[in-house]
This record gives C-alpha cells, structure tokens and sequence, in this order.
C-alpha cells in the first residue's frame, strides 16, 4: 500500500510484520466516519484559503461523500494492510482521485488529525452514554415509583442498620448517575476544540482557515497551543475516568442487587431473562447479568490507569505510543454503553420481595436509634442515651428475645425516662415518618424526591 510518507525510505516497503505490529486499523476503523468528515471539510478549507480549486474540491468532497455512505452502511472495511484508518481513507481517494489526492493532506499531520478525530468520536458517544444514563435512572424510577411505599432494613456494614424506603435507595442510584452523567457534561465541554491547524507540532507555514475547519465541524473552541494540540490526552482520560466512576456505580448497584436476592435476603427477584442457571445444581437461578456488570467494570478500571502509564513518562509532543490510547477508551466507553442499556432493561424486571421485606424489618433492634433519639427529646444526653438503649439490646441479644417482649417496669429499670411509648416506636413505619431531616427516608420527602427526578427526567 502507498504510503502517507514514502519518500524518504527506500522502496521495498514495509517488513509484513512490522506494519502488522504498528499498524492500528484494527481499533482506529472505529474513527472512520469522522476522519472521512473532517478530511472532506478540510478539503474544503483548502478550497477558501486557494490551496486547490473548486474543481478540485468538488471531486474530493464528491468521493469522500460515497465514502462516508460506505462506512455508513458497513461496506469500507479496510484491514491490516493499512497503518491507520487515515492511510486507509487517503488510499481509498488516491485510488479514485489520483492527481487531487495528492493535494489533499495539504496543511495537516496525522498527529492532529488522529486528535481530531477522536474529540469527534467522544463527542458523539458522550451524548450517547448520557442519554443511556436518563435511561437507566427513568428504570430505577419506575421501580421506586411502583414501590414508593416499600421499607426495607438499610444496611451500614452489611449489617442491619435502620429501616429505610426501598425507593429511598433507588433514589439513591438515580443521584449517583446524575453525577456521572454531570461529569460526562463536563469533559465534554473541555474536550470540545478543534486542533486542526497545529501541524505535527508547530503549525503550518501556509495561510489555513482554523476557525473555517473548527466551526464547520461542529466545535465550540480552537486550540491555542500547537505542541498542547498534538499531545494532549486528558480529554479521553477525563472521559474514561468519568465512564471509570459509571463502572463503579453499576458494580455497587449489582452487589446490591445480587445481595438482595439471595435466599439470605430474598427482598428482591430478577426476572429470569437475566439470570442463568447451573449446569450441575437444578435449583440454581444466578444473577449472572448483575455479576458480569460487577466484573467487566474491572476492565474499565484496569484501562483508565492503562492510559495514565501510557501518558506518564511521555516527553512532549506526539510519540507513537499515543497510538496505544484508543484501544483502552474505546472497549470502555461501547461496555459502559452496553452495560447501560442491559441494566435498564434488568431493573425493569425486579420485584420486590414485600413479605420478605416486613418480616426483616420485625428484628427491632433497627428501632434502637431511633429509641435514642425519643430519649435525647425527653431531654436524656444523646451520649447517656446510647448507652441505655445499647445496655437494652445488650440484654435482649442475651435472652435472644425482642424489645416488645419486656415490660415498662423492665424497661424503666434501664431508664426511668422509658415510657409506654417505647413499645409504638418499634414499627418501620412511625421511623420513617419520624424522620425529620430533609434528605431523610421520610415518605412524604421521598415523595417529593421522586416527583421532582420525574420532571428532571422527562
Ligand atoms: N495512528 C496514529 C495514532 O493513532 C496516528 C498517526 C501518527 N503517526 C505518526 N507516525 N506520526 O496515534
């Protein structure tokens, strides 16, 4: 295959296993649609700044028009015999176009263009990976809403620790994702600047339109500084660490979910379509979907430091270790995108256990808090009050009974400040309803959580 830069070497072409060992095609073919683009909007770039003639430029954007319908439907499938997906792309013109192809790479490097290309491609899969997100959250929504009035035991080191709404937790998750989806927004914003122009390393000597090219392909900012343009990577690295933080909430979302389901917990069911079974033991029903989100996250994890090495000891500008940059960001933005729309659809299967769910929340050891809390308002020190309550559970884990099974006069041998009311204060209910802080398990703010992520969500 002809060369983007033969002139210079001898004519015997690359050795067949060296362009194998260099070439990136095989994950750069990812880019083909917006180096066909930006290659066609340069051309006519060249065309404004008199570089070529109209003439000229019809024909290249004509050509790079039937490409961009061939990458569209799947029918340009370049391999390994190319170094890049830009080589594969200049070849597929200097094939149709022999003489204007040579003018075409006029004014550009490799080194910006490959930086281009890949600002374009996390442009469109930021939105993509976003709208994913509302995705998920309008699942977890629907679930909170159907079982807006669900209590369940919340747990703090996995241990029971208060009741809590089940739709309090799914509220939960919806807010972790808005974070997520924030912080794709935000890497977005940053990432959004053309660097055409920057040459190789230190611009171009020849009079080329920056803000012609920036603007045409959709950009809101033009670089400032050509050696910056051609080196940079903290825009895929903020991109990858924000699918990095998406990896991490959906594993945490899956424990919690395959937590719940086990016969142990039993608060929640998976609907079946998601789940496998065991070759060996009839019985099994695993939530194999939910482990894999858990697993695969090490991936994206693994490939966010992959890029922070790979960028670490770089001296400026481009090297071609930068090559190396797409695999890690590409494999994990398509399987947080994925996973996405697989966790969407998984959520909407869930039921929740609600029989399960009461019988959990008889153990009232969950009331201890609050049974503190009622002492603190008879004017009892929060301190001292901890300790009555925690002598109470103390006594009652060595009978194995629960705190309804003694009476006042036993109670008031802990604390002559416990009353009748103790024994109404051991239901999930009155606890939540109870709760006063804003933010808190509360229904009534529940409620009104969900009705606003409505809104927020439509
Ligand atoms: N394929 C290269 C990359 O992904 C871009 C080409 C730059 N190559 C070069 N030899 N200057 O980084």
């Amino acid at each position: 295959m002809p060369k983007l830069w033969g002139g210079r070497f001898n004519s015997e072409g690359m050795d067949p296993d060296v362009l194998k060992f260099t070439s990136s095609i095989g994950v750069d073919k990812a880019l083909a649609k917006y180096d066909c683009l930006a290659t066609r909007i340069h051309a006519e770039m060249l065309a404004k700044c008199g570089y070529i003639n109209e003439a000229e430029k019809s024909v290249l954007v004509k050509t790079l028009d039937e490409l961009l319908k061939k990458i569209e439907d799947g029918s340009f499938t370049p391999e390994g015999e190319y170094e890049d997906i830009h080589s594969a792309i200049h070849s597929f013109v200097e094939e149709k176009l022999p003489e204007e192809a040579k003018k075409m790479h006029t004014g550009r490097s490799r080194n910006e263009q490959v930086v281009n290309s890949v600002r374009l491609y996390c442009k469109e899969m930021i939105l993509i990976v976003r709208e994913l997100i509302k995705l998920l959250q309008g699942s977890l929504l629907s679930l909170a809403e159907e079982n807006q009035e669900v209590i369940v035991p919340g747990y703090t080191h996995l241990n029971r620790a208060q009741p809590v709404l089940f739709s309090h937790l799914l509220v939960a998750y919806i807010e972790m994702l808005e974070r997520d989806s924030g912080r794709l927004a935000d890497a977005f914003k940053r990432l959004d600047v053309s660097v055409m122009g920057s040459g190789a390393i230190a611009g171009s000597a020849l009079k080329l339109d920056r803000s012609f090219t920036s603007g045409k392909l959709g950009f809101k900012e033009t670089s400032r500084n050509s050696i910056d343009a051609v080196s940079d990577r903290d825009f895929m690295a903020e991109f990858l660490f924000a699918l990095s933080m998406i990896a991490v909430h959906l594993s945490r979302i899956s424990e919690d979910f395959i937590l719940y389901s086990t016969s142990e917990f039993g608060l929640i069911d998976i609907g079946s379509e998601f789940c496998t079974g065991s070759s060996l033991m009839p019985q099994k029903k695993n939530p194999d979907v939910l482990e894999l989100v858990r697993g695969k996250s090490a991936l994206v994890l693994g490939n966010l430091s992959s890029l922070l090495v790979l960028l670490k000891g770089l001296p400026h500008s481009y090297n071609r270790d930068l090559q190396e940059d797409k695999k890690p960001l590409f494999e994990a933005a398509e399987l947080i995108a994925g996973e996405l729309s697989i966790m969407a659809a998984l959520v909407k299967t869930i039921s929740v256990n609600k029989e399960a769910a009461a019988r959990a929340l008889e153990d009232e050891f969950l009331y201890a808090t609050d049974l503190a809390e009622h002492l603190v308002s008879k004017g009892v020190s929060f301190s001292d009050a901890h300790a009555i309550i925690g002598k109470i559970v103390k006594h009652c884990a060595g009978k194995n009974i629960n705190i309804s099974d003694l009476s006042l006069s036993e109670l008031k041998g802990f604390s002559e400040e416990l009353d009748e009311d103790v024994f109404s204060l051991l239901n999930a209910e009155v606890s939540l309803k109870g709760k006063k802080t804003q933010g808190s398990t509360n229904p009534d703010m529940v409620k009104k959580e969900i009705a606003d992520w409505k809104k927020k969500l439509k």
